[in-house]
């Protein structure tokens, strides 16, 4: 038996539009340097068996995987196999999966980077055996990164824990010692009604798209100066522009993509009409926020949302260490 965990990782500086690609190594490239900070709370959990007969078999959350959950893990493990097909040309075998989270779905939390993170491993596992597979971690991380990459681009900064930076093929994780929290307001639970792989293709044809890459370099370099300086009002500043462009991108495309809700309105206006504050948010693609501090701000929000009159879930996280194999 082999169990994976591997946690989500929120983006300070979003990944938002793909390289086009007509090869399967090249899949989920982004078009921008992409930074995150891995979760610690959040979690998924990946339990997989292997057998010399029968067929691969995918359950999620306790039932058996949808026909495109399924192709898509069946896609991962082809690939993973062909990548290890010199050394290891007998494969995975046939591979019994079971994936589940400890987190709210659609909460804003997003369970594909965790997912295809614990994937990656435990199939790479079941090609190379666990002990070679936790090298490759400990030595090679960018290897299993470029892999789970090719299963969802947001993966490849799941794999070592801490903050990872994700250019081209894989990502890699950044000498930054700061346990940041985020503390993440769950205003809606429902499913987006756009996707964030037609988010990407869509992205390119905002008018300001082209303006964001020009200036993304000098943002990225500047938030990692902010970081490995632990200067959170800098960080926060870069943090909130950098979620407020990747919006407004998205709502500038054509046709738009409107991620954000009324509420979510609300509570980044309350927020940014404080007159003092040591917390600051980001947003991916959808409606609940990541509010990103050093020290407990869960009072400070409920204060906040009752004000506004406002139904909302917390959970709280944190600054996480990275994937776990046994
Ligand atoms: O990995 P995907 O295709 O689900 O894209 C993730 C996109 C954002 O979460 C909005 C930003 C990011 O960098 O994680």
């Amino acid at each position: 038996m082999i169990s994976v965990c591997a946690s989500p990782n929120i983006a300070f500086i979003k990944y938002w539009g793909k390289v086009f690609s007509n090869s399967d190594h090249t899949r989920n490239i982004g078009v921008n340097a992409s930074l995150s900070m891995t979760l610690n709370n959040a979690k998924t959990f990946v339990d997989l068996e292997a057998s010399t007969t029968g067929a691969h078999q995918i359950w999620i959350e306790g039932t058996i995987a949808s026909a495109t959950d399924n192709q898509k893990i069946i896609d991962h493990i082809a690939r993973i196999e062909d990548h290890f097909k010199n050394s290891h040309p007998q494969g995975a075998g046939f591979l019994h999966i079971r994936s589940r989270n400890n987190f709210p779905h659609s909460a804003g939390i997003a369970s594909s980077a965790s997912a295809f993170c614990a994937l990656t491993i435990a199939i790479c596992a079941a090609v190379i055996g666990k002990e070679q597979t936790q090298t490759l971690l400990d030595t090679q991380p960018e290897v299993i990164s470029m892999l789970a990459r090719r299963g969802s681009g947001s993966a490849a900064r799941s794999v070592c824990g801490g903050y990872m930076l994700w250019q081209g093929w894989h990502a890699i994780k950044i000498a930054v010692d700061w346990p940041l929290r985020d503390t993440i307001v769950i205003l809606s639970k429902s499913s987006k009604t756009i996707s964030s792989s037609e988010g990407h293709a869509r992205a390119l044809t905002s008018r300001h798209f082209a303006e964001r890459l020009n200036h993304l370099p000098e943002r990225t370099t500047a938030l990692q100066r902010a970081l490995k300086s632990r200067n959170l009002h800098e960080l926060g500043a870069l943090l909130e522009a950098e979620a407020l462009e990747m919006h407004m991108i998205a709502e500038t495309s054509v046709p738009p993509v409107h991620y954000l809700s009324p509420d979510s309105r609300k509570v980044i206006g309350a927020i940014q009409a404080l007159p003092q504050r040591n917390f600051y948010f980001t947003v991916d693609a959808g409606p609940n926020l990541h509010i990103i501090s050093e020290s407990s701000v869960t009072q400070t929000l409920q204060t906040l949302l009752k004000d506004l009159q406002l139904e909302a879930e917390i959970w709280e996280d944190g600054l996480g260490t990275g994937p776990t194999l046994e």
